[in-house]
């Protein structure tokens, strides 16, 4: 028997990702017969109520998993509400009527709320004796605003739960293209004795975005690019890309290695915040050819307002492995294309016997695309077909939706499934997420004293001129700005 109880279950969080996926685990048969799903919010609802969110969100949201009408009756019936106001200590022994007294059952608390009652509602379970035995508890970013908040809110985490009871998730740990970086990376060959400054001339992380801030305005206004993309999905997609092997699949044997990946990346004086950051903030455009308002205008953002919307890095991480090559970083809304993309550039070949008619090589590069699609991608130089000799750039390509029709399963359905099951891989640990605010504040603290630093960018193009230059200054450029010569 397991018991799910999902805080802020009346959110857009939950709403958009977590019934949705919930339900897809449901219909594909992956949850425990004996499954209670819980909803629970400040809102006074019946179960009959919240059922009725929890089938318009299934409806409007679950996609391919939309099962039968029967399956949907039958998940519905497993569904329950529980009224939650953090400060009503009543609240939790109503909760707690509800759930399982026998601490050998699987409990998992999702806390899908704001950080400021993290603490507070994970207090009352505890108090409850909730979290005692079997229990676990999932939660969302943001943790934290800077290295000192999110100490403050880990410590308080620890008060109440062992750290082994802790999912801190980050949603791109689960998409599928991300784990199969740990088994390109270590159930090849061939790629390891490349995957080094001897090799690799830089690596490029990108996720650009053609939404705005959607109906986030006020939160996103708090947060920007830095805080909401790279100090999680970003560092955590270079903490992989860069890991040394890990002594086996465990979590800690995984998470150990990741950790010292970042706590190799170098921290920026104000003077490399300068030279190597470069933030922007987009201005009205089109995107997909459709007019769309600036940053300024968006429901819920003042006027006036310094945050940015878009960030690229030049990061360089002192180790071994790594040192002086480059980890160029970027992410930005309403950019020209949604796209998730991992560039590994190989070093050039140190001399070319075909002359000059050829114009310049383009050096090997190893494309890892998270999304829209998923692939990855060899790009080497071949002959083209004919007289003489001329040559092009050809892509061995692995498209995993060409190659398998088996099902695809959601970032947020495979990190419920894993919390549920207690597999801790893919969840973030404390001193992981303390190491990735030690690197961003230097750079969030020299931001803030430097209002001018800002750009800005239309709707709908890559960002700011001087996110191309970031790179051009070092003979580099981004995906999209090659032209094959
Ligand atoms: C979230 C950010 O963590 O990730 C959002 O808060 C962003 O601002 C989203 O849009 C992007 O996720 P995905 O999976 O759509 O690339």
């Amino acid at each position: 028997m397991t018991t799910f109880v999902l805080f802020g279950g009346t959110g857009d969080l939950a709403k958009r990702k977590i019934i949705p996926a919930l339900y897809s685990a449901f219909v594909n048969g992956r949850l425990d017969p004996e499954f209670t799903f819980i909803g629970a919010a400040r809102e006074a609802l019946s179960d009959d109520d919240f059922r009725q969110r929890v089938a318009a969100s299934i409806e409007t949201y679950a996609g391919k998993a939309n099962g039968t009408k029967e399956q949907l009756a039958a998940f519905l019936n497993l569904v329950g509400y529980s009224k939650i106001d953090a400060k009503k200590p009543e609240d939790f022994e109503n909760l707690k009527a509800r759930v399982s007294a026998d601490t050998s059952k699987a409990k998992l608390f999702y806390l899908a709320i704001g950080p400021d009652i993290f603490i507070p509602v994970v207090e009352q379970l505890s108090k409850h004796g909730l979290v005692e035995g079997n229990a676990r508890v999932v939660v969302e970013k943001p943790l934290g605003r800077d290295a000192k908040s999110a100490k403050e809110i880990n410590s308080a985490l620890r008060t109440y739960l062992n750290e082994n009871q802790i999912y801190r998730i980050d949603h791109y740990l689960g998409k599928e293209m991300v784990q199969n970086l740990f088994a390109l990376r270590f159930a090849n060959s061939f790629l390891e004795p490349l995957w080094n400054r001897k090799w690799i001339q830089d690596v490029q992380i990108s996720i650009s975005e053609q939404v705005g801030v959607e109906t986030r305005g006020d939160f996103y206004d708090k947060t920007g690019a830095l805080r909401d993309m790279v100090q999680n999905h970003l560092l955590q997609l270079v903490s992989i890309v860069a890991m040394e092997p890990p002594v086996n699949a465990n979590p800690d044997a995984i998470r150990d290695e990741k950790v010292k990946v970042l706590r190799a990346l170098r921290k920026f004086t104000a003077d490399d915040v300068s030279k190597k950051t470069v933030r922007g903030q987009y201005r009205a455009g089109a995107v997909d050819g459709k007019p769309v308002i600036g940053y300024q205008n968006e429901p819920g953002v003042p006027a006036s307002s310094r945050t940015e919307t878009f960030v690229a890095i030049r990061a360089e991480i002192d180790n071994w492995r790594w040192a002086g090559v480059p980890f160029y970083l970027r992410t930005g809304k309403r950019m020209a294309s949604r796209c998730a993309e991992i560039t590994i550039n190989f070093k050039p070949i140190p001399y070319s016997i075909f002359g000059k008619g050829q114009g310049p090589l383009r050096s090997n590069r190893l494309v890892i695309t998270l999304q829209p699609e998923e692939s990855v991608q060899l790009f080497m130089k071949a002959k083209e077909p004919g007289e003489g000799i001329r040559l092009s750039d050809v892509a061995l390509n692995l498209d995993f939706a060409e190659a398998s029709n088996l099902r695809r399963v959601e970032s947020y359905e495979r990190l419920l499934l894993d919390a549920l099951h207690g597999d801790l891989t893919l969840f973030v640990r404390d001193d992981e997420l303390g190491a990735a605010w030690e690197w961003i504040d230097p750079i969030m603290n020299a931001w803030e004293n430097d209002a001018e630093g800002l750009k800005s960018y239309i709707a709908g193009s890559w960002g700011p001129a001087a996110a191309s230059y970031l790179l051009a200054q070092h003979g580099a450029a981004w995906g999209e700005e090659y032209v094959e010569g």
